[in-house]
């Protein structure tokens, strides 16, 4: 199988292609990769160094560029896209060109050169924001930030080439994730870096939003497992099982830096910010035997110790 992968030098993107070509996954025989990637502020190439990968530096809403890359391959894992809810709040424009556009001239693309899977990779956030209990694959889309809808508008538009063309589309939800290599903007890598410099760290309103934490690892394990084995036009959730209120997370981050809660700070409250994600993950496990394997806690201390081990990479990202 000759694998495109775009985003594939940001966070998730970088750790699928790193495993894929030096572990593999089950049920995949790849042959080639190619990573196609805009190199915005999230993407960094040192993220693939040393792996045997074809690199192209270019824009998924860019249908000339598209159409070049595309040609010769098997399969698309979509991972591009602009991932920041509080940068989508400010600047939509370029998170809808991105994520909506971007996907829509993939498609096409996909379309013409007769892909035999294009999994695209969205996210619990499409859903909203739930109290009690958790969505399955049926529950109706309900975004709320410019970044969700954006997720959404692509996610349905990728089921729609399945519907309308039968183009073999597969999408994957998978919940918050975290690891080494995220970008330090996001929260886990933005607290520890933070703790780390002897910076307080900032919580949001009241603390009490609840996440699903997922270790990269398994979110790109069902990835590959969707790849390998989902039925086309199907959706399925990978989530991390593991949920925490923020407050519950930056106590754990704290304990992890010997820090304590006067290096909080409280700031106000995202715009808009939802609430509770929480997924069912049944259907990947009974469907394809996938479950989440990293424990929560030694994955967070392996995450933070990455971050201690390894200020080169991410000291001039801040
Ligand atoms: N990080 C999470 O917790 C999470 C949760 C759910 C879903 N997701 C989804 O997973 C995917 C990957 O997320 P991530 O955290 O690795 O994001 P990231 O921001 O770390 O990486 C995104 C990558 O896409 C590239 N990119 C951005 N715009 C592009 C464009 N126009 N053309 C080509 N490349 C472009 C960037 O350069 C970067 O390498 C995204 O689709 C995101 O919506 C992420």
């Amino acid at each position: 199988m000759r694998v495109l992968v775009t985003g594939g030098a940001g966070f998730i993107g970088s750790h699928f292609v790193r495993t894929l070509l030096t572990r593999g996954y089950p049920g995949l025989t790849v042959s080639d990769v190619t990573v196609l990637d805009k190199l915005t502020y999230a993407g960094n190439r040192a993220n693939l160094a040393g792996l045997d990968v074809r690199f192209v530096t270019g824009d998924v809403a860019d249908v000339a560029r598209v159409e070049q890359v595309l040609a010769g391959h098997d399969a698309v894992v979509h991972f591009a896209a602009e991932s920041h809810v509080d940068r989508s709040i400010r600047e939509s424009a370029v998170v809808t060109r991105t994520n909506v556009l971007g996907t829509q001239v993939l498609l096409d693309a996909a379309y013409r050169h007769q892909v035999t899977r294009f999994l695209h990779v969205s996210t619990d956030e499409v859903y909203g924001s739930i109290a009690v209990g958790s969505w399955d694959e049926r529950s109706p889309v309900d975004p709320r930030s410019p970044y969700s809808a954006s997720k959404a508008g692509s996610d349905l538009l990728a089921l729609a080439y399945h519907r309308t063309h039968d183009l073999p589309v597969l999408v994957t939800r998978c919940s918050n994730n975290y690891g080494p290599y995220q970008h330090p903007e996001k929260l886990i890598p933005r607290f520890v870096t933070n703790l780390l410099d002897g910076l307080p760290v900032p919580l949001y309103g009241d603390g009490g939003n609840v996440r699903e934490w997922l270790h990269v690892d398994d979110h790109c394990a069902g990835v590959a497992a969707v790849l390998a084995g989902g039925r086309p036009g199907e959706v399925y959730h990978v989530g991390g099982g593991t949920e925490l209120t923020n407050r519950e997370l930056t106590g754990l981050l704290l304990a992890a830096c010997d820090a304590g809660w006067d290096r909080v700070e409280a700031v106000p409250d995202r715009k808009g910010h939802d609430r509770r994600y929480a997924l069912d993950s049944t259907k990947i496990g009974t469907e394809l035997g996938w479950r989440p394997r990293v424990d929560f806690t030694a994955g967070l201390a392996e995450t933070v110790r990455w971050y201690r081990d390894n200020r080169t990479w991410w000291e001039p990202l801040r």
